[in-house]
């Protein structure tokens, strides 16, 4: 047999002379895409078992081929494994090890395969396991907040629209609308999962292959539900990718919301939460400060997961069919992503777990600032039929009367209140305090902390 040694070490007999050095600068990604060792061995594997059942490999050639690849995932674990930017990407510095550990056989590893169907299947197979981390990771920070919105049903806090104080909501209510966020986002992430769950080997560089290959068994083998349908497709399809990132971007946005209301209920005008020394920081010069900054960088994750989104939207848009080179800067953004959003989720399920909430000063100011005014209304609606725009009115000159003398609405003396509406009795106080305004809010969804309960027991048990 004649041994084959070449110029180029990658491209072999076409090519005379290396690459300039900005060459290879610009072309290797092995910086990066190292991360999808576990994946390309995966396919490799599947591929190679493949290959001997349809006889283009013999057995021997796939035994050699798994103990070789085997023995490379160890050497990588360990850190021995010699990653070299010559060789330009993942695929080719392990398709190299392997022909350097076992030979020939080694060299057969890439019939009917090319490396564009090779990372797109890698490439799914990364984004797949990042879906599955993190569906695990939001059900845990699911689970934080149910927990605390159990524990704090029926506590009341100011809800705010325009930030300003609206209505008395309870505390629970409140963290249990997050948890509805994150359950739509969990949702996202599954339906980007199974369209994903097509695998794109066997596309071979775009237009398939002459070998008799079973395109059913490596999808099986790697845990896809099929084929990808066009060989093409296959290639230049990042649809998945983006879909992970735009749900990323989504719940990477419902938690800066959530860091952003830490930080302010953290902030002295407030004071509805404190986050103990494992969740704050110390200034170099302020010795009384505490600083929320790991709220602040969930804060400011959102950031570089939303450009991941518009980045590989850019790297996409106008790509002519099938794959490009400009493909492989689809990879960096999504790791990238992935951790951001991964570490956010943990601090914040851990921010959550850690708060603290001052239930004195919340439940005062759930009943400053006229929070109670719709109650009154809805009572002159209830009790002496006012049109509902009018009972507005009328609580509206209620509100600027108390707001002249600096006092409630609830320590307007009933005369006073009589003035402006004849008919109101004394039974009007009942519902002037922040506890009966809870308790009325009944309607489906609403705040009465027998609802926020009930909500909070039913999460916890579908949460496991
Ligand atoms: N490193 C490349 C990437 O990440 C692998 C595919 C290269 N294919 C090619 N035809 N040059 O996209």
């Amino acid at each position: 047999m004649t041994e084959h040694t070449d110029a180029n070490q990658q491209w072999g007999g076409r090519f005379q002379a290396g690459p300039a050095a900005i060459m290879q600068e610009i072309n290797a990604s092995i910086g990066f895409d190292r991360a999808l060792w576990r994946q390309d061995i995966r396919g490799s594997l599947a591929h190679a078992a493949m290959l001997a059942r349809v006889g283009i490999i013999s057995p021997q050639d796939e035994t050699l081929i798994r103990q070789g690849l085997e023995a490379i995932a160890a050497e990588i674990e360990s850190g021995a494994f010699p990653f070299d930017a010559a060789l330009e990407d993942i695929h080719m510095n392990i398709e190299a090890r392997l022909s350097a550990r076992i030979g020939e056989p080694g060299k057969r590893l890439h019939t009917a395969r090319s490396r564009n169907d090779q990372v797109a299947t890698d490439f799914r197979l990364f984004v797949r396991d990042a879906i599955d981390g993190l569906d695990a990771q939001m059900a845990d920070l699911m689970r934080a907040l149910a927990t605390r919105a159990a524990e704090h049903a029926a506590q009341p806090m100011p809800g705010f629209t325009h930030l300003q104080t609206a209505q008395p909501v309870t505390f629970g209510h409140h963290l249990l609308a997050y948890v509805e966020m994150l359950a739509r986002d969990r949702g996202r992430l599954r339906d980007a999962r199974a369209r994903l769950n097509e695998c794109p080997l066997g596309a071979a560089a775009l237009a398939g292959t002459s070998f008799p290959i079973d395109r059913r068994m490596t999808a099986a083998e790697l845990g896809f539900d099929r084929p990808m349908a066009n060989s093409l497709d296959a290639v230049s399809d990042r649809d998945f990718a983006l879909e992970f990132l735009s749900a990323a971007a989504i719940t990477a946005m419902h938690l800066s919301r959530l860091a952003e209301e830490i930080i302010l209920w953290c902030s002295a005008p407030f004071r509805f939460i404190t986050l103990s020394d494992a969740f704050t920081t110390g200034s170099s010069i302020m010795p009384q400060k505490r600083n929320p900054d790991a709220a602040e960088l969930v804060r400011a994750k959102t950031g570089r997961i939303t450009g991941a989104l518009v980045a590989l939207l850019t790297v996409m848009k106008g790509l002519p069919l099938a794959y490009a080179k400009d493909m492989q800067e689809d990879k960096e953004p999504v790791f990238d992503a992935a951790r951001a959003l991964s570490l956010a989720l943990a601090a914040m399920a851990g921010m959550v777990r850690d708060l603290r909430p001052d239930t004195t000063r919340m439940r005062a100011a759930a009943g400053e600032s006229f929070a109670i005014a719709t109650d009154l209304a809805d009572w002159l609606v209830r009790e002496l039929h006012l049109p509902f725009r009018v009972a507005h009115h009328v609580t509206g000159r209620l509100v600027a009367a108390a707001e002249a003398k600096g006092i409630d609405l609830a320590a307007l003396p009933l005369t006073e209140m009589q003035a402006i509406e004849p008919r109101i009795t004394a039974a009007v106080f009942s519902v002037l305090t922040v506890e009966a305004s809870l308790a009325s809010r009944i309607s489906e969804g609403g705040t009465a902390p027998a609802h926020v309960a009930a909500a909070a027991s039913r999460w916890i048990e579908a949460l496991g």
